[in-house]
């Protein structure tokens, strides 16, 4: 059965081949043999990692930001991992340029089956339920990345306006906010 849970060691072992197959845990970064190895020698880690996320976060230029608190949830089929999507509780200012409140990728061998678009439609719900402060959300898309788009935009996105991607020198990206009530 599809469904968002907490991460849980009973994944792990999946996920670990979803690493291997080329999923990866930021979409700026690429996972290579040791940090695959890392998590495939201690998945323990990994889990306090997501779980109980540390208070500092790498940004994409290597430096140090603060880490904004986020509710990581990955989409499961059984014990098989399928992707992850996340929901930061609040903006801060690099957020507000790229980033968003929510986040998600799906395993390579699990794409164009609508995981992305039902993980993001779960995220939303949970995000009513349990964040009602949250109004709304916004989301971020590289707009070489048509599919997410399209996943943002079945979900409700209104495009916002359209940046130069922070990140990603002669890219550009689109702001979209999705109303939660
Ligand atoms: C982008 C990503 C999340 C999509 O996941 P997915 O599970 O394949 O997405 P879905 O199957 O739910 O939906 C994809 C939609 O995009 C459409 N699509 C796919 N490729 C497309 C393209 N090149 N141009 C336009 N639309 C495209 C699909 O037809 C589908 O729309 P439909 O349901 O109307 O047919 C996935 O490719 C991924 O994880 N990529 C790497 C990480 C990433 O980019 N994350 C998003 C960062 S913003």
């Amino acid at each position: 059965m599809l469904r968002l849970v907490r991460p849980a060691m009973a994944h792990m072992a999946s996920f670990v081949d979803a690493l291997c197959e080329g999923y990866s845990r930021d979409t700026l970064r690429e996972e290579t043999p040791a940090s695959i190895a890392q998590v495939a020698d201690n998945p323990a880690w990994l889990l306090g990692q997501i779980n109980d996320a540390p208070l500092t976060i790498v940004l994409p230029d290597g430096s140090l930001g603060k880490r904004v608190p986020e509710t990581a949830l990955w989409y499961v089929d059984g014990d098989e991992f399928l992707g992850s999507v996340h929901l930061r509780h609040h903006l801060n200012e690099v957020l507000e340029q790229w980033g968003g409140h929510i986040g998600y990728a799906v395993r390579p061998s699990a794409q164009g089956r609508g995981h992305a678009s039902a993980m993001l439609a779960g995220m939303l719900d949970h995000a009513r339920v349990h964040h009602p402060q949250l109004e709304r959300v916004m989301l971020t898309v590289n707009l070489k990345n048509p599919a997410s788009m399209r996943v943002v935009e079945k979900n409700g996105g209104v495009l916002a306006d359209s940046i130069p991607h922070p990140w990603v020198p002669g890219d550009m990206g689109a702001r979209y906010w999705i109303a939660l009530r």
